[in-house]
């Protein structure tokens, strides 16, 4: 397959560094945070190209533009930078990424702000990063455009006469049409999306969402065939859509979670909080990942059921996000007042704490010691692209005997359904009972369990997910494209699997 091995240019809003000004004016170069830097770390490092995407700061300088050449060398890629002023950064990502499309695709309607001059920004933005794309592109480059920050690139490298094949994978989930009719730019958006050659969403619901729509709302949208991938024509146009779940460098998480320095982390964080299970909570600071609901479970759980106190601890991890947007600081609050009420209400002074909560980024060997010490995970957003968080804690779980308590609405319950524990995160004592449940499952079904989602974690990486994207831009053998479980709602039980 000659044409996978074509140069790769990778798109994003964020790079995977975060640059900064240290107190002293001097660089501060930090890892950025999130799903989509985790997934496509290990792609770069393997395949190299180039990543193109925003340093993390509102400075113009050739000083930084050396810095990031630097910070790529010997990684094995080339990182170019596209520099934003202070207001596009306000406008364009804190205004129209994450006040309209990260609200709206996830369902929260009622915290989106939209607020006109952010779609302007928003399109003059994203003609930035054209043009920076095609001055670093060729014709025989397939050009890699990650998420909803920059969804307008191809329309925009059309316009600038790039000749240059292009794919975009969307990492958040895609609306019921009922939801996206609500965005007043909803057909320049759909039509710009089908400039594409090429586009991938997590999960066949969002397939069918993004079907839907474009179905409903632009003239001469006709789709062939069915599948995982499918051929759609817009007038002339002649695009692929496809669902290919993302995944982790499955045998890095693996590999570094069974190190000595990992072991020695785990044993003296269960010798500091002893005889009894920890359940994991790991997130960033964000309003989707359901935080205050999973306190308020854990609230249920002790209230309910006195047995449970002092038999488990919460370890629930916040990394810091976004924390000029008004919504985020009041989540924060939120927070730290609802695991403040539990531990008022139920510690025992002098030994056992319920919630311990850490309010800052990890770094890899203290992420790797939490994913492998936590008896269970407990993984409960509102709604959710994948949640990368699932796939690592059962890479990490080298012991097989942990149990994943996973949102029906994450991504990654169309994977792993059938053996984690599936809940709602809206119905607290559901999830309550959710806990107990896995605290009281049997060794051997917990391992049966853990067995089966490692393998396909294992099977499905993220080598396999780029594969898997690239090979569908390509090959019209759609058959080849390997097809993860498409769950549906069990009718009449009340049961929620996924949607
Ligand atoms: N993560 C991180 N810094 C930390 C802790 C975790 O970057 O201090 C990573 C974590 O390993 C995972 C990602 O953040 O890869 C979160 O991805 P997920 O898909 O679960 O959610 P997102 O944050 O992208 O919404
Ligand atoms: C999610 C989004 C990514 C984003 C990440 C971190 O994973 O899908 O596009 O990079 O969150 O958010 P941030 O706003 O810091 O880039």
């Amino acid at each position: 397959m000659a044409r996978a091995r074509e140069r790769l240019i990778v798109v994003s809003n964020r790079l995977p560094f975060v640059f900064r000004r240290g107190a002293r004016g001097e660089w501060e170069v930090e890892p950025g945070t999130g799903g989509l830097v985790t997934a496509l770390l290990p792609v770069l490092r393997h395949r190299g190209g180039t990543w193109i995407g925003w340093p993390g700061l509102a400075e113009v300088s050739r000083e930084l533009a050396a810095k990031l050449e630097a910070v790529g060398e010997g990684s094995g890629y080339r990182l170019r930078g596209v520099q934003l002023t202070a207001e596009e950064v306000r406008d364009f990502y804190e205004g129209f990424s994450n006040q309209i499309i990260w609200p709206l695709f996830h369902d929260l309607t009622s915290l989106c702000n939209f607020d006109p001059p952010y779609w302007r920004i928003y399109c003059a933005v994203n003609r930035k990063f054209a043009k920076v794309v095609r001055e670093a592109s060729e014709a025989g480059d397939f050009i890699w455009v990650h998420d909803y920050h920059l969804m307008n690139v191809a329309a925009d490298l059309r316009t600038l006469g790039s000749k240059a094949r292009t794919g975009f994978f969307l990492h958040i989930p895609f609306p019921p049409i009922d939801i996206f009719l609500k965005l007043p730019w909803r057909l320049e958006l759909l039509e710009a999306l089908l400039q594409f050659d090429l586009i991938g969403l997590q999960t066949p619901r969002d397939r069918r969402n993004f079907v839907q729509c474009a179905r409903a709302l632009v003239k001469d949208f006709e789709v062939e065939g069915r599948g995982q991938v499918v051929v759609a024509r817009a007038g002339s146009r002649k695009l692929r859509i496809g669902s290919v779940p993302i995944s982790i460098d499955y045998n890095a998480f693996m590999r570094q979670a069974s190190t000595a320095e990992v072991a020695g982390k785990c044993e003296e964080l269960h010798a500091l909080l002893p005889k009894r299970k920890l359940i994991l909570g790991l997130d960033r600071l964000d309003y989707t990942k359901g935080i205050p609901q999973r306190l308020k479970a854990f609230h249920s759980l002790f209230a309910r059921y006195p047995d449970m106190r002092e038999r488990v601890s919460l370890i629930q991890v916040v990394v810091p996000s976004r924390e000029d947007i008004a919504e985020y600081r009041g989540l924060k609050l939120e927070i730290e007042q609802l695991a403040g009420k539990i531990n008022g209400s139920f510690v025992r002074p002098g030994g056992w704490v319920p919630v311990w909560y850490v309010y800052r980024s990890l770094t890899r060997t203290e992420l790797l010691s939490y994913y492998r010490a936590a008896d269970i995970a407990l993984i409960t957003p509102l709604k959710d692209g994948m949640n990368l968080v699932a796939k690592e804690y059962c890479a990490c779980n080298i012991e097989e005997e942990g149990v994943l308590i996973l949102s029906s609405f994450a991504g990654a319950a169309a994977e792993l359904g059938r053996d984690a524990l599936l809940v709602n995160p809206y119905d607290i004592e559901g999830v309550a009972d959710a806990v107990r449940r896995a605290f009281r499952m049997e060794k051997a079904e917990r391992q049966a369990r853990m067995r089966r989602m490692r393998r396909h974690i294992r099977e499905y990486d993220v080598f396999w997910w780029v594969d898997a994207f690239l090979r569908a831009a390509i090959t019209k053998d759609l058959s080849a494209f390997p097809q993860p479980e498409d769950r549906a709602l069990e009718k009449g039980t009340g049961e929620l699997v996924s949607l």
